[in-house]
């Protein structure tokens, strides 16, 4: 499927708003996404062309950033921290929780379909250590424990 005329708008006004193709790739992986949940290789492909990139170097900016979704994820994307802060505040103990409470691992989405965990080192909340990011408005939550981890899954992963 290709990018909606919208898109393709937005895009080339990104280029013109940033500076620069270059400085529009992100900006143009991010709107991509916004859409359509992730970055699938003929949009990643449309949007180089669009922007007069190569597709390699539109590749090297959307694998580079861990927030940039190269394959299908969960409606809920759980983005647990890994970072020092976290680790040293009991970061492994909440990630065993919501892995056994999904019954995934890291880059893993449940077979329902409704979340993906993904591990990023630090999500700029050391104040909330440990903490993580969920959903598409990015929400910061934490502190979290094993006994609080209802906070970011939500009724309906009991
Ligand atoms: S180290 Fe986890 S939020 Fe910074």
């Amino acid at each position: 499927m290709s990018l909606s005329k919208k898109l393709r708008s937005a895009i080339t006004e990104a280029m013109e708003h940033h500076g620069g193709p270059r400085a529009a790739m992100l900006e143009s992986l991010r709107m991509i996404q916004q859409e359509h949940g992730w970055v699938c290789d003929a949009h990643l492909e449309e949007a180089a062309a669009l922007l007069g990139v190569t597709t390699a170097e539109m590749e090297d900016v959307a694998t580079f950033y861990s927030l940039i979704f190269r394959q299908p994820v969960g409606e809920k994307v759980i983005l647990l921290c890994d970072g020092a802060s976290c680790y040293l505040n009991g970061a492994e103990d909440v990630r065993d929780a919501v892995m056994k409470r999904l019954g995934i691992g890291f880059g893993q989405t449940t077979p329902d379909g409704k979340y993906t965990l993904i591990n990023i080192c630090c999500v700029g909340g050391c104040d909330h250590a440990p903490a993580g990011v969920i959903g598409r408005n990015r929400k910061l939550v934490g502190p979290l424990t094993p006994d609080t981890i209802d906070q970011i899954l939500g009724e309906d992963a009991k």
